[in-house]
């Protein structure tokens, strides 16, 4: 585990512009990590993926999704968040991945075009994505590719996963729990995601923020909606349908 803590500085009071304006955010001063696996979740729009970017841009990652190296861009980011926030590390890392769920497919072509590109050893550029093009494998498959081959063994690292079950089936999003299981016992990585995933959620020992609280604040699993209203739904099916359409 390397990043410790995010404390947040010289915050605006009282504007009511983006990004300053998500009540997750709201008199926040610190977020601590303390373990290999830390979760956030919350509401659609609750502020997730605007923190989880801007710790990105932060460690030095594209915001657009990548590592220190795929520096590709689609559109220009403007992450004044970043201003605000201060991470402590022990011990700095600088290798790792930023994943959003939306710009995967972009980062995809980018690997293609790097593949393509004369001066680079196609074999080799696809060697870190399962042997080829990421658009050529399923959504799901090349997810995992990039888990099981570009996430293995590279040394202390920190991965920013934004949703990352939006491709996953329940099968597989088994298996990349047993991935994070696995780094964590390598004592090697550390994951920040953000996620609506209950299977994802009940990796043990995890932290979990939940973002919709003003400022966020820690929660734990079985007190998630995501647990409750699964677990519900799993359970009740039929009365709860019954209730959801009645007239
Ligand atoms: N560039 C932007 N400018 C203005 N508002 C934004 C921008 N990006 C996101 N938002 C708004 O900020 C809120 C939080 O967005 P986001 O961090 O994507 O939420 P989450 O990932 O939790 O669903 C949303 O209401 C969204 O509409
Ligand atoms: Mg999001």
């Amino acid at each position: 585990m390397f990043l410790k803590e995010l404390r947040v500085v010289d915050w605006p009071q009282g504007t009511s512009q983006y990004p300053y304006n998500l009540p997750a955010l709201h008199k926040l001063s610190e977020i601590h990590f303390n373990g290999a696996v830390t979760y956030f979740v919350g509401e659609n729009g609750s502020g997730k993926s605007t923190v989880l970017e801007a710790i990105a841009r932060c460690a030095g990652f594209n915001s657009e999704g990548g590592s220190r190296d795929n520096t590709f861009s689609t559109r220009d980011v403007e992450l004044s968040l970043s201003r605000h926030f201060r991470l402590s590390w022990l011990p700095k890392v600088t290798n790792g991945f930023f994943l959003r769920a939306e710009s995967f497919f972009n980062f995809s072509s980018y690997i293609d075009e790097l593949a393509e590109d004369p001066y680079n050893d196609k074999k080799k550029v696809y060697a870190a994505y399962g042997g080829r093009s990421l658009h050529e494998q399923s959504h799901g498959e090349s997810f995992l590719s990039l888990f099981s081959h570009r996430f293995h063994n590279k040394g202390k690292a920190i991965y920013l996963l934004d949703e990352p079950e939006a491709a996953l089936s329940p099968t597989r999003q088994l298996a990349l729990l047993r991935i994070f299981w696995e780094h964590e016992h390598s004592g090697q990585s550390q994951f920040i995601v953000a996620t609506h995933s209950p299977i994802l959620l009940g990796y043990p020992g995890a932290l979990i923020y939940n973002f919709d609280t003003s400022p966020l604040s820690v929660v734990k699993y079985e007190e998630t909606d995501h647990y409750s209203i699964t677990k519900q739904f799993l359970l009740n099916r039929d009365r709860l349908l019954r209730e959801l359409f009645k007239p």
